[in-house]
């Protein structure tokens, strides 16, 4: 550490004077700025010239020389971290967790469960929004597609208000499925939409494809289901929050046997975001489309052998076992969600 040009004003002058050094691109933001019960005494990056003094005469400071301790920047829940749990715990801490509104949901391998506390206060310092940190106990199961979830700091809270593209939707990660990660999946659909279409999103959670659809088409249908009623509460509350009432038909319920009885025939895209049980509705899918036919959005969870050609060629061959036929497919990969195992879906035009 060496001595640096320094300057020394009033403390009352503090952000009058930090301002003028940032315009002045004089701040050396590197360097801790010193504070004495009456002053407080600023690092520069170089001895200012007559005319920046001249600038800086209203706040009336005095030139100095000093040493200055360096600024640590904490950026990371790692950088919040050193010091606190041993050095080889840190390259386990994750190095990135979903952040669904004032929720944030972290998930640790076990070695790092006696620091759990720890990891949750870091998170809750390096994101002032944050209200509750919670961790992933389980994987994302069962039929509502819901992890399992403990309270690790915070408020305890769980019911947010998560946006996303401009739509905001209130949720509840311990009580229905909701994932930031598919942001861009959700847009990439969304902006395939052509004004007049009638939509149906056979999973519609709390109604994350449906309503950016209905916001974005302005002439367009979306019949959303979901057979959990928590997602269903919540979706109806985002539809009237988001102000798609006149677009989107929320119906809870079995999506099989709501196209069986009322829906068949009726639409000219259908979006299958339930990765882990798409197969089973495929049928459903192809009798919702229109007789002349319409677009499918298929999503399956794949190993990398699978990429290639089995995807495709899997998806053509239950198609038409389901007597219809496959005009064009296309896949491509969302996100992997564990080594090699793959969200995949197929984009695909049915006759
Ligand atoms: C992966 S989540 C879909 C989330 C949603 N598309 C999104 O973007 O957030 C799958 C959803 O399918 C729903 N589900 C499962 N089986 C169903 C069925 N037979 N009929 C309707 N919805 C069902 C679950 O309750 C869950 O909300």
């Amino acid at each position: 550490m060496s001595e640096k040009n320094a300057l020394k004003v009033d403390k009352r002058k503090s952000n009058e004077l930090i301002k003028l050094l940032r315009n002045l691109k004089l701040l050396d933001e590197d360097l801790k700025i010193k504070r004495t019960d009456d002053f407080i005494i600023v690092p520069l990056l170089r001895k200012p010239t007559a005319e920046e003094l001249e600038k800086l005469n209203p706040v009336k400071p005095t030139l100095h020389v000093d040493i200055f301790a360096p600024r640590v920047r904490i950026s990371s829940v790692k950088d919040a971290l050193k010091g606190l749990i041993p050095d080889e715990m840190l390259n386990l801490v994750p190095s990135s967790m979903d952040l669904i509104g004032e929720v944030a949901i972290i998930q640790v391998q076990d070695e790092l469960k006696p620091f759990l506390k720890m990891i949750g206060e870091a998170v809750l310092k390096i994101y002032p929004r944050i209200k509750t940190v919670l961790v992933k106990r389980c994987l994302i199961s069962g039929v509502f597609r819901v992890g399992g979830y403990e309270v690790v700091v915070g408020s305890g809270e769980t019911e947010t208000v998560y946006k996303e593209h401009g739509c905001r939707y209130l949720v509840d990660p311990v009580k229905v499925y909701v994932s930031p990660r598919l942001g861009y999946e959700r847009l990439r659909v969304a902006s395939m939409v052509k004004p007049g279409e009638t939509v149906l999103d056979m999973f519609t959670g709390v109604g994350c494809y449906a309503i950016l659809i209905a916001k974005k088409v302005k002439e367009c249908k979306v019949y959303a289901v979901d057979l959990n009623p928590n997602a269903v509460k919540y979706l109806k509350h985002n539809i009237e929050e988001n102000r798609v009432q006149s677009r989107v038909v929320p119906i809870e319920g079995d999506v099989a046997e709501i196209v069986e009885s009322s829906l068949r025939g009726m639409f000219d895209r259908v979006i299958m975001d339930n990765p882990s049980h798409a197969k089973m509705f495929l049928r459903t899918a192809c009798d919702a489309l229109k007789r002349t036919g319409g677009v499918v959005h298929y999503y399956e969870f794949r190993p990398e052998s699978d990429l290639k050609n089995k995807v495709l060629e899997e998806f053509h061959g239950n198609v038409e076992m389901l007597r219809r036929s496959v005009k064009s497919a296309k896949m491509r990969v969302v996100r992997e969600v564990a080594p090699r195992i793959y969200h995949v879906v197929v984009d695909a035009t049915i006759q």
